[in-house]
């Protein structure tokens, strides 16, 4: 159903989603009609809005994660990221899809005292009072505990001058910022009252260690091809300033998914560039092994990604995206995500170790040029065509193919 889609217009690709029953009639109006945040709505969100910035909003096809297939909604201003997604899903879908794993999806909060008088004294008095502490953590917020979550545990440690005091909390479909540090503050100023300390701060803290979630894929790919991207791994791994760039591809698709679905993508990935340095040393998140005639992907991620609370399902896109996904939980939004990490990654090395990147960047770079260059929506096809067969192109070229196409 999605073959070519990227030919199509933007209402036969709307039409499409509500063939296949992605969407229903109210998400298909909105979409067609191009409506974004309204300026009341949006006012309600921020502080001094003056306007709504607009980010294009697409669907990445292809998807077979766990035997399942989906249509990715992302939010994204790089030209090259929804077509990347596709073709790499492709490939990936042709060889059985994505595999995921999720053991747990735990959230933690933390709370520093500084000033301790007698720091072995406190850890002690604070171990005998956990199940204390969870039980008034838990009092405190009623509608989580009947829902089925709540804080399951509490752990302290000595983090050189502070004393650390950490809650794990089953947030269920919420990141639960609010949930926790209302939590934390009930429980930070009677652990107080047992020690001799000064309380530094309490708050979520976004590494969310125990939230891990893992996406594999094993690929029938030339051998060549395959082994150059195990190297491609190796290389980020022995190298900081390809790890991050390495990195950053995977967020293309991580950042891109979490946006259109309404998440903190600030709070995902400052977690995740965490986890990438976790051995102390920044590295690659993925880990890329060519064995057997086989390329086998896998990334391991933190992945705090939420489908309840904050701006989800308030922002009409937000909405939107969540029933294009067909309204995952948490948990199955956090293996989906990781899909789209992983196969973001996949596209960047396969282009890098072959063609290099700029072959398909370029094509829809132009676009971008074009617009930056003053073109009318009706000149920059006619750019595009032009320049297609061109291998690299700057502004001016493009300029400069506008001036002509007004003569
Ligand atoms: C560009 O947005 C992302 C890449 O640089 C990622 C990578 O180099 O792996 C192509």
């Amino acid at each position: 159903m999605w073959k070519d889609s990227y030919k199509k217009t933007r209402l036969e690709r709307i039409e499409l989603l509500k063939e296949g029953k992605y969407i229903d009639d109210k998400d298909y109006e909105y979409l067609k009609n191009s409506e974004v945040l309204s300026d009341d709505l949006a006012d309600k969100f921020i502080e001094n809005q003056i306007s709504v910035y607009g980010i294009p909003f697409g669907i990445a096809t292809n998807f077979l994660i766990d035997g399942k297939e989906y249509v990715i909604p992302m939010a994204i201003e790089e030209p090259s990221v929804i077509a990347a997604s596709c073709n790499a899903a492709k490939i990936i879908k042709a060889s059985g899809g994505f595999k995921t794993s999720l053991d747990e999806r735990i959230m933690t909060g933390h709370i520093s005292y500084y000033n301790v008088k007698n720091i072995d004294g406190a850890v002690n008095i604070i171990n005998s009072m956990k199940e204390e502490l969870i039980k008034l953590a838990n009092d405190s917020q009623p509608n989580l505990i009947e829902l089925g979550g709540g804080a399951q545990s509490l752990e302290v440690d000595i983090k050189d001058e502070f004393l650390v005091v950490y809650l794990h909390v089953n947030t269920l479909d919420a990141m639960g910022a609010n949930s926790i540090n209302t939590m934390l503050e009930v429980i930070a100023p009677i652990i107080q009252e047992k020690i001799s300390a000064e309380k530094l701060m309490s708050i979520i803290s976004n590494y969310s260690t125990h939230s891990l979630v893992v996406a594999e894929c094993e690929l029938d790919i030339e051998e060549k091809i395959g082994k150059k991207i195990e190297m491609a791994c190796r290389f980020a791994n022995s190298d900081v300033y390809r790890a991050v760039t390495n990195n950053k591809g995977i967020f293309n698709g991580i950042d891109a998914l979490a946006l259109a679905t309404g998440n903190d993508w600030r709070a995902i990935e400052a977690g995740i560039h965490a986890y990438a340095a976790r051995n102390g040393k920044y590295m690659s998140l993925s880990e890329w092994k060519y064995e057997n005639g086989k390329l086998y992907g896998r990334l391991e991620i933190p992945m705090a990604i939420a489908s309840f609370g904050g701006s989800i399902k308030i922002n009409e896109i937000s909405k939107i995206s969540f029933d294009i996904l067909g309204n995952p939980d948490a948990k199955t939004l956090a293996r989906i995500t990781a899909c789209v990490g992983l196969a973001q990654n996949f596209a960047a090395l396969r282009a890098l170790v072959t063609v290099g990147i700029q072959k398909g960047h370029m094509k829809l770079q132009i676009k971008s040029f074009a617009i930056y260059a003053g073109a009318k929506l009706e000149e920059i096809d006619l750019i595009t065509e032009k320049l297609k067969n061109a291998k690299h192109i700057t502004i001016e070229d493009v300029k400069k193919v506008l001036l002509e196409i007004r003569k």
